[in-house]
């Protein structure tokens, strides 16, 4: 079996992130892995802060602290959350770590010697009254291909283009707002991506194939606009520092690399990290995980502003470094989650960030709930109506109730006992043959990396044990045929114990919650197979079991509202 690399696009670290970053990135990725891991392959999922460039600066300036302070607490708030949620990450790491440094700078060092790195002239924006140049996101303005007013010096968050500062129309400090900006002449490293982008063509056509459309038509429209050759440092304070045994000039001035070039090595970094971590005799090999890998299948997971980064950049990178570093096999794309069909915004605090949403529910109703919308083919909408109605429909209805009545009533008329009733009848053979059906369709979906459908197949799951239940109906049986009932209640305990497991990717707190109120012998397996859900008999007549308190609380109107009134709704523009 192939090991399994998966990676989630590094939340920066200028503060705590939205739904929209989880959707886009780390829950999809975390549900895969879990679903990995359940079938038995071996997984390494990796994440990180990604702590350099300008929003951490200015942020670190914003909250009055150093850089380096502001990056550890920062790193600290958002490992809180991500545990909130139950992202089973095997490592979060920091891109500002020792090791990606250390990686950063080889493959600095190998590019050049492969001719692939310049040194080149350029004119930069400064600013007199910030006595400073600005890269990046020091300048604001607007942006010259689509007039939004808010652009960034590095890229358009609007029409997502990458830009450079000097595009930039009526450009502005984001330090001080100073408008009185010159261009001044300065040193800096170039990447020849224009040399590489056959190489880069050549890879993608090769690699591409089963990707999604939107991962791949990013990346063919980037390679028809033609690779350009890319400044790869910054006159910053904060950054992986340009190696002085390669660069003595350059380093002595402070350069440092620009926040993208160390990035994408930071999932090699934090990998790193995982294993310098390992305690207690145990060992971890970190580069069996990213060099010569050939058994090895690397999935990325990100939001469609990064995947020029992932699908064409830093492939040049590698290709250019000349060494057998892991490619990616398969990138993820999504497009925008959007907040009543305007823009979750981390600058303008609009939209439900992840710790307000853990104060107000737990994390599987945010999970359920965003992964079964996860705007895949297109952008999808986040509304507190669409809300309320799924979680009270498929979690709180269709999974939750059907686990507590089938529970409290089997206590309630045939004790603590899983009841052994008659043998398996037709009812109970069809039912396990639309079981199998429906699980196999999940795992093609799961597979596939289909979320919404693998969704919408785990909720079929759950409404095939709700139609089986309101057919057999065992609250009437009982008065007439108790063991009818006896067998109609274990059949639906043994649904209560596929859906734990095979819920788990999902909603991991609830799947332990239904699995953990039943106590059968050697309840050790991980999946299902069909022949399983077919007989539907791992959990055999005397069982015990508890009743677990309710598993989703509807959510009322006034709660509805009350979330309205926090969070707002439509936004204004
Ligand atoms: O877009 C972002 O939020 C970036 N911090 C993603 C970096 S992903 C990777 F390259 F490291
Ligand atoms: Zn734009």
């Amino acid at each position: 079996m192939a090991r399994h690399l998966v990676t989630s696009a590094l939340p920066y670290i200028n503060g705590i992130k939205h739904l929209g970053n989880m959707v886009g990135s780390m829950l999809p990725a975390d549900v895969y892995s879990r679903y990995l891991r359940q079938r038995g392959h071996d997984v390494l999922y990796i994440c990180a802060t990604d702590e350099h460039g300008t929003p951490a600066e200015l942020a670190a300036k914003e909250a009055g602290l150093s850089v380096a302070e502001f990056c550890a607490q920062a790193h600290d708030a958002q490992k809180a959350v991500y545990d909130g949620f139950e992202l089973a990450f095997d490592y979060f790491g920091r891109s500002s770590s020792q090791q990606t440094r250390e990686i950063t700078q080889h493959f600095a060092r190998k590019l050049n010697e492969n001719g692939f790195i310049e040194e080149r002239a350029i004119r930069q924006v400064y600013s007199p009254v910030d006595g400073r140049f600005l890269p990046d996101r020091y300048v604001e303005g607007t942006c010259p291909h689509c007039g939004y007013d808010k652009a960034r010096g590095d890229q358009c968050e609007h029409c997502t283009r990458v830009l450079d500062p000097t595009d930039l129309l009526h450009p502005r400090s984001a330090i001080s707002g100073s408008t009185e900006l010159e261009v001044r002449e300065t040193k800096h490293l170039f990447l020849l991506q224009s040399k590489l982008q056959a190489e880069v063509e050549a890879w993608i056509d090769a690699v591409s194939e089963q990707w999604p459309h939107l991962s791949t038509s990013i990346a063919r429209k980037w390679l028809t606009e033609g690779l350009h050759d890319r400044a790869i440092t910054r006159d910053l304070d904060w950054g992986v520092p340009v190696p002085a045994d390669t660069w003595p000039e350059l380093a002595a001035e402070g350069k440092v690399f620009y926040v993208w070039f160390d990035a994408p090595i930071a999932y090699i970094g934090a990998t790193k990290e995982w294993a310098d971590a390992a305690r207690d005799g145990e060992t971890r090999d970190w580069k069996s995980w990213w060099y010569e890998a050939d058994d090895v299948r690397y999935t990325e997971f990100m939001a469609k502003d990064n995947v020029p980064f992932h699908t064409v950049m830093f492939p040049a990178t590698e290709l250019g470094v000349r060494e057998p570093w892991k490619m990616v096999d398969f990138v993820k794309g999504f497009n925008w989650l959007t907040y009543y069909g305007g823009k979750f915004s981390t600058s303008q605090k609009r939209g439900v960030f992840t710790d307000a949403a853990l104060e107000i529910l737990p994390a599987d109703y945010w999970r359920y709930f965003l992964i079964a919308n996860a705007p895949e083919s297109d952008d999808s909408s986040f509304t507190w109506e669409h809300f309320t109605a799924t979680v009270n429909k498929d979690l709180a209805d269709t999974l939750g109730n059907f686990v507590n009545r089938v529970l409290s009533f089997s206590r309630k008329r045939f004790g603590d006992e899983v009841p052994a009733g008659r043998a398996a009848g037709e009812a109970e053979a069809k039912l396990g043959e639309q079981i199998a059906h429906l699980l196999a369709e999940y795992e093609e979906h799961m597979e596939a990396l289909q979320f919404r459908k693998a969704a919408a197949a785990l909720r079929a799951l759950w409404s095939a044990g709700n139609s089986y239940l309101e057919e057999k109906a065992p609250w009437l049986e009982i008065k007439t045929d108790a063991d009818g009932a006896a067998l109609t209640l274990r059949t639906a305990m043994n649904l209560i114990h596929l859906y734990a497991v095979v819920s788990e990717p999902f909603i991991p707190a609830t799947a332990a919650a239904m699995r953990g109120a039943f106590a059968p012998e050697n309840d050790t397996a991980t999946w299902v197979t069909a022949e399983q859900a077919k007989a539907l008999d791992a959990v055999t007549a005397g069982t015990a079991f508890t009743v677990p308190p309710v598993l989703f609380a509807k959510i009322t109107e006034e709660d509805l509202e009350s979330y309205r009134e926090r969070f707002g709704g439509a936004p204004d523009a």
